[in-house]
Formats: structure tokens, sequence, C-alpha cells
């Protein structure tokens, strides 16, 4: 990270803010959450809505928050208030850190899983091997237990605070540059084993031979959430990004680059996930679980399985790490630009919030069991916060930046921000339309549906 001649950090090259920003879409969202919702929701269909979300809503507003971010050099909250002064505006940043806040308390608790079954691999838990029936007990044993759940979310909450304490991206970049190459090819290989495995070609079925009639109007608020989830959209992560571009980048590229990987990723996740999950005979509505069952089950198939294994859940540890960085980002750019606080102070401060918030969601598979199971909802806490905040949070943060820049900034302003150092627009008369009418009309019209039908979750 270099020092811009302003005194705002900036990233050190154009590379440098797609490696960050894929860092920060790249995660949890791709490899754990992609797959389980994509098996509550029917499979193929789904899949099918969710890239017609990315293209459609996903690359619009991603381009409309890095314009944002890198035209008023601010956090969410600051950056509304720089463009439209007057107004109600900046309580759209608000909701943005406040979702922030929420999304890291309980995506820590899964970051935890992931570092608690890198160690676990590590030490051979899974070197026999396993039924489906074996991973489920492995699982829910590992889960339930509150000290431990509780002790990972710790761990993981104080990794992110640590890196984030120490500016924003010293070594963002130079990690996400050798890391995310790797856990390509160790996706790539555990992929090859999945669906090689005998029975693997129902679950590529459920995954690739789309059946429409599975689709109902809460599947198809899932997917946009889920498509806003994965690409950090919706609460001003890409807007904080933004804010340390350099002038010289051109916005749709980058943009371009930063859906393009994430895709390719939860692609490719489930591709390792499906033909595995049927050929061990495994539900795929079985909910937040389904990675952590489902893997354990290959390693044992492959030659230096455990090796595998383990190189997978650590690199996708660090995966959600970039992921959760941003999300306290976030709020400490609030709480750095706006109330004048300091990096390290600001960073302590968020981070426990955002441990205390998790607890409930780290005790809710087992831990307590009011929150396994919360009355008259039938939901977990997690399930809750990862529906209200992992969904409708960043689909209502979409719906108000499409508004804000398409009404309110005006396509004048967003050009002449795109257009700096002679970058080209490419695709401008699409987007325009799309980020004027598509973007807001389809989310409103999403909304209402789900509130008439009652179909919230
Ligand atoms: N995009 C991340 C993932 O897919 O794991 C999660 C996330 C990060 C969501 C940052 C929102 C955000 F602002």
């Amino acid at each position: 990270m270099q020092q811009a001649s302003h005194e705002r950090e900036a990233w050190g090259s154009r590379v440098g803010f797609v490696l960050a920003a894929a860092g920060s879409a790249v995660g949890l969202g791709n490899i754990w959450r992609f797959p389980y919702v994509t098996g509550q929701n029917g499979g193929a269909a789904f899949v099918v809505i969710y890239i017609l979300f990315v293209l459609l809503i996903g690359m619009p507003v991603m381009v409309a928050e890095i314009a944002i971010g890198r035209h008023a050099r601010r956090n969410p909250v600051g950056a509304f208030r720089k463009i439209a002064p007057k107004g109600l505006w900046p309580l759209v940043g608000f909701l943005g850190v406040a979702t922030g806040i929420g999304i890291l308390s309980y995506y820590s608790v899964i970051a935890g899983w992931t570092f608690g079954y890198f160690i676990k691999t590590l030490l051979g838990a899974f070197s026999q091997s396993m039924t489906s029936e074996q991973s489920i007990v492995v699982f829910n044993q590992f889960v339930g237990n509150p000290l431990i759940a509780i002790g990972h979310l710790f761990l993981f909450i104080l990794f992110t605070a640590v890196v984030v304490m120490g500016g924003v991206s010293a070594g963002i970049e130079r990690w996400v540059k050798i890391l995310m190459p790797l856990l390509l090819v160790l996706l790539l290989i555990l992929t090859i084993r999945s669906v090689t495995l005998e029975g693997a070609r129902k679950g590529l079925e459920f995954y690739l031979k789309p059946d429409f009639s599975k689709l109902d109007g809460g599947a198809i608020a899932m997917a946009l959430g889920q498509a806003l989830f994965s690409l950090s959209l919706g609460m001003g992560a890409m807007i904080t990004y933004g804010s340390y571009v350099g002038k010289q980048d051109n916005i749709i590229v980058s943009a371009g680059w930063v859906c393009f990987f994430d895709t390719l990723v939860a692609i490719l996740a489930g591709f390792l996930i499906f033909p595995a999950l049927f050929a061990r005979g495994l539900d795929p509505a079985s909910g937040p679980g389904l990675v952590f069952v489902v893997l354990p089950t290959i390693f044992a198939e492959i030659p230096l399985g455990s090796f595998f294994g383990a190189g997978f859940f650590l690199l996708l540890t660090v995966a959600a790490l970039t992921s959760t960085i941003s999300l306290l980002e976030v709020t400490v750019a609030y709480m750095v630009d706006e109330k004048k606080w300091r990096r390290k102070p600001a960073a302590l401060f968020m981070s426990c919030l955002a441990f205390l918030l998790g607890i409930p969601s780290a005790l809710s598979f087992g831990g307590v069991d009011w929150l396994s199971r919360m009355p008259r909802i039938g939901l977990g806490f997690l399930d809750l916060m990862n529906i209200f905040m992992g969904n409708y949070s960043l689909t209502i943060g979409a719906f108000l930046i499409s508004i804000f820049v398409g009404y309110k900034w005006g396509m004048a302003g967003i050009r002449a921000e795109v257009e700096q150092a002679g970058a080209v627009f490419f695709f401008r008369k699409t987007w325009t339309f799309l980020i004027r009418f598509i973007c807001p009309v389809a989310i409103f019209a999403i909304f209402v549906y789900i509130v008439v039908t009652k179909n919230y979750f």
C-alpha cells in the first residue's frame, strides 16, 4: 500500500484494487453459502437466476459503489454526505455500517468453524473413510459445544482486528495474489475427485438441469440476496474499497474482473459439493452445515487427502479473513473519517461489538436450545441474521444505491467520475438503463412479492 499524494491511502496498483476487492468478494459466501442456499432452493434453476442477478444487478451496483467511493474518497456515510449534503442519504451509509457489524458477527462464527476444521483435518480426524452419518455426528459435536464455538469466534475476530489495525491493506494485496490462485487449484483437485465418485451423476443433474417449477418468490429473493452477499454489495464495502482506488483505473474493467472471479469460484464450489453430496446420499437442503459435512467424507478417497483437505480449509479461512477485513474496514473507516477516532481503538471497539453480537449466533447450533430453534420463527439465530443482514439489508442497500446514483447523483456525475483520466465507460447506455430502471424495479418487485406472500424465509 502506498501513500497517495493527498492524505488518503491508495492501493498499490490497479491489480491491487482488483485483488483486494476480489478478496472481499470471494469468501464463505461462495464456498459455504452458495452451495447450501442452492441446495435449499432447488438447484439448477436457482443457479440460472443467480447468474442473471449477478449480471443485471450485481455488476451495475458494483460500478456504482466503486464510483461513489472513488469520487468521495470517504467511508459510506461520509460519501453520501459529500455527494448529497442535504437530505437523508447518509442514512444509507449508516445502514451499511450497521449491516457490516451484523454480518461480521455471524460470518466470523462460520469462519471460526473453518479454522477449526483446518486443525481437525490437519490432526488426521478425517484420514479414515467416513460415512455421512459419522460426518454429521462429528459436525454436530463440534458446533454444538458452546466453549469451542465461542472460542473459535473470538479467535477469528481477533485475526481480523489485528490485520485491520495495521492499516487498510498492509498485506491484503500481497496475500491475495498468492493465496487465491492456490485456493482455486485445491478447489479443482477436490472437484475432480467429487465428480468422479460413484453416484456423482445425480448431483450434476441437480446442479445443471433446471426445473423452474421449483422456483418461488422466496427462492428468487434468496438468489438476489446471495448475489449481493457474494459480491460484497449493498452495504458500502465497495464504496470503502473504492475510496482507495486511483483515478487512472478503469472502474468498469475492475468491476468486471471482480464479478467474474467471484462467480467462477461460486460455480466451481457447486461442482465440488453437489456430486459428492448425492454420492453420499445426503440431503441438499440440510442447511449451513452442508460443506462441513460433505467434504470430510471425500478426503479419505484422495491420495494425500488430509493434506489437501487441511490446505483447503486453511485457504478457505484466509478467503474468509480477506472478507471479514472488508466488513470491519467499513465500520472502522466510518469511525476514523467521521468521528475522528484513531484506527486502532476504532478497530478494537468495532470488533468487540461484533464479538458480543456473534455470541448468540455461535450458540445457535445446539449450544443453547432456544437460539438453535427460535420460538415462532422456527429458525436458528444465525439463520435469522443471515437472512436479515445478509439478504434483506443488502437488498435494501442496493435498491437505495441504485436510486441514488440513477436519480440523485445523476448520469453526468457518475460519467465524469468513470471517465477520469480518459478511461472508457464501456456499455454506458446499457449500464444507465440497468441502474435506473432494472435494478430498482426488479428489487422493488421482489420485495412487494415476498411481503404480499409472506414468504420471508
Ligand atoms: N462477499 C463475502 C463472501 O462472499 O464471503 C461476504 C461479504 C463481505 C459480504 C463484505 C458483504 C461485504 F460487505
